[in-house]
């Protein structure tokens, strides 16, 4: 089977078996088959590269469903249990209609639900960990269904225990989100966002316009995966010590960055692969989009291989021109 339509990068590599499951009691059932040994397991296909067959059993999540399982969690908030399978933008436009703040700035994020706490999905000024309860998971070895609170989750900047200590022990099968329902407090300091309200002659937004803004901000910068395969950004921005920083800005002036803590700061990664000179770059059908130098794509029928090559070559170009190290946000398999 192809995992094409499976993966927002749209590269054509072959499962040896594929099963699409609906709710938890297919999950168990699947991995209780023995002769399926090591399930390679996908739910939305937006921060993977595929780079090879896989020859195993692939299980597509497919859970669906919304509830308000508390909506007095307190005076302002309610607690909504999302499906893991829930496309992710589309529970944002959910609560959006329903009123419901805390992930309008997070809107249009390829991707299910059931993977945003893994990487600790964020954008324009806010992570998931900023409206995430809890989630729900299944053990794959012993079919348990465990329950992690926000503090047992180790989320950092596009990190969490579910990328360390418990990498590919869990399956997330629901997440838990504290949304408020009045009372809301947006964040629209974000440069492009406050701008964008700016333009529109809104001093008082909503929900809906930070989301609306948020929206057309990254449909100027990113491609639709729909039309043109890509991860979102490929890279992370990397975090470096004040004196690295100092070093850096002596010879590279115009460097943008943002204070993280006291002592380190974060370096767009997207200037010093643009500086580097690969913005809108393309090699065959292996590119750096031309609008946003931190997004790799597929511009048609690139491999895996081809893509992790020019990451590879970027990797290096930016390590011999800056002296900095940048990692794969995608998860590259
Ligand atoms: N920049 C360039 N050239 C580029 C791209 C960026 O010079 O081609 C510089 C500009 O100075 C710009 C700065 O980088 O002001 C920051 O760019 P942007 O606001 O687009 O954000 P980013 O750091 O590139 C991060 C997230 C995005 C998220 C945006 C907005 C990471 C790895 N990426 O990108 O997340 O949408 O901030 O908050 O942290 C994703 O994870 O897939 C993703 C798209």
């Amino acid at each position: 089977v192809s995992l094409r339509e499976y993966n927002t990068f749209g590269i054509d590599v072959i499962a040896r078996y594929l099963v699409s499951v609906h709710t938890v009691s297919e999950l168990k059932k699947v991995l209780g088959h023995k002769e399926y040994k090591n399930p390679f397991i996908i739910s939305g296909g937006s921060n993977m590269l595929l780079t090879k067959d896989i020859d195993r059993l692939v299980i597509h999540l497919d859970f669906k469903g919304m509830e308000i399982v508390d909506d007095s969690f307190s005076e302002d908030e309610v607690l909504l249990r999302v499906a893991g399978g829930e496309n992710w933008h589309e529970f944002v436009l959910y609560c959006v209609s329903n009123n419901l703040g805390g992930v309008e700035n997070l809107s249009l994020i390829p991707g299910n639900v059931g993977t945003s706490p893994i990487q600790n999905i964020g954008a324009y000024g806010v992570e998931l960990k900023d409206v995430f309860h809890s989630c729900t998971a299944i053990h794959r070895e012993s079919f348990e269904e465990a329950t992690f609170y926000l503090e047992d989750c180790a989320f950092g900047y596009r990190d969490s225990v579910f990328k360390n200590t418990l990498k590919d022990k869990y399956i997330i099968t629901s997440v838990t989100f504290r949304l408020t329902k009045k009372n809301h407090i947006l964040h629209t300091e974000y440069g492009a966002i406050y701008d964008t309200l700016v333009d529109r002659g809104i001093d008082v937004p909503t929900i809906k316009d930070v989301s609306d803004a948020v929206i057309t901000i990254r449909k100027s910068k990113l491609p639709d995966p729909r039309k043109i395969g890509n991860s979102g950004s490929f890279f992370k921005n990397p975090i470096i010590s004040q004196k690295v920083f100092t070093r850096l800005r002596k010879k590279f002036p115009t460097v943008p960055f943002y204070p993280v803590a006291q002592d380190t700061v974060k370096v767009p990664a997207g200037w010093l692969i643009e500086q580097a000179g690969f913005k809108g770059k393309r090699f065959g059908d292996a590119g750096v989009h031309d609008k946003q130098a931190l997004v790799l794509v597929n511009h048609g029928n690139a491999t895996g291989e081809e893509i992790w090559n020019l990451a590879i070559h970027i990797q290096k170009t930016v390590e011999d021109k800056f002296g900095l190290h940048i990692e794969p946000e995608v998860n590259v398999i």
